[in-house]
């Protein structure tokens, strides 16, 4: 399976993929890194390992069209199949969500559907659990449909967010939990263990 990334920062997840591909637990290959910042994390470690590197900016294209149109080519031309947003900041086209139909995944650092949707990114997250008392937080990955944080649920996996608990070590704690779960989840589309219908998503 051709996994394409795209991420706007660090690239910390990114690289947990890539780790779990050297250490053949996951059986795939990064065709393509996409991010929409030049100086993203994620391009650099893309470099170091000679992958395809692409920084791609709506703001070089006259219209959404067209770059829904270039981001399609540059996903073609390196045969991505399934695409991974691991932090990557912007609305994906809806020409590409469309052709992309079930095989764009995105984690995110809370337990969805709660803690998501607009502004829920980075340290906004945590602080928020935190403000709200919650007793667990954890990191969910889902399939990517036409609106932020609300495709189908693919994994979750929580932890207890305990009374001394700081935005910072609830961060820490999540991102493990990511880097666990965001692997586990391509492996099981790699492996085709994947179910998907109008309702639910099944890994078998
Ligand atoms: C992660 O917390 C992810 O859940 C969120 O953005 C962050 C990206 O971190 N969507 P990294 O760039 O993978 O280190």
């Amino acid at each position: 399976m051709n996994i394409g990334v795209f991420a706007s920062g660090r690239g910390s997840n990114f690289q947990a993929i890539l780790d779990a591909i050297q250490q053949d637990l996951l059986h795939a290959a990064v065709t393509l890194v996409v991010s929409n910042k030049a100086d993203a994390g994620a391009l650099e470690i893309a470099r170091a390992h000679s992958l395809p590197a692409v920084h791609l900016n709506q703001k070089q294209y006259p219209d959404d069209a067209s770059f829904a149109s270039a981001m399609l080519s540059v996903l073609r031309a390196h045969d991505v199949q399934m695409i991974a947003l691991a932090g990557y900041l912007k609305k994906i086209p809806l020409d590409v969500v469309r052709e992309y139909k079930n095989r764009i995944l995105n984690i995110h650092p809370a337990l969805l559907p709660s803690f998501g949707g607009a502004g829920m990114y980075g340290h906004h997250v945590h602080e928020a659990v935190i403000a709200s008392g919650a007793k667990f937080s954890g990191a969910t990955v889902h399939l990517v449909d036409e609106e932020y944080d609300r495709g189908p649920i693919v994994l979750q996996k929580s932890i207890a967010v305990e009374d001394h608990e700081t935005p910072d070590t609830l961060a820490a704690k999540v991102l493990k939990i990511e880097h666990e779960i965001y692997p586990l989840v391509l492996k099981a589309f790699a492996e085709n263990r994947v179910t998907i219908n109008e309702r639910s998503v099944w890994i078998h």
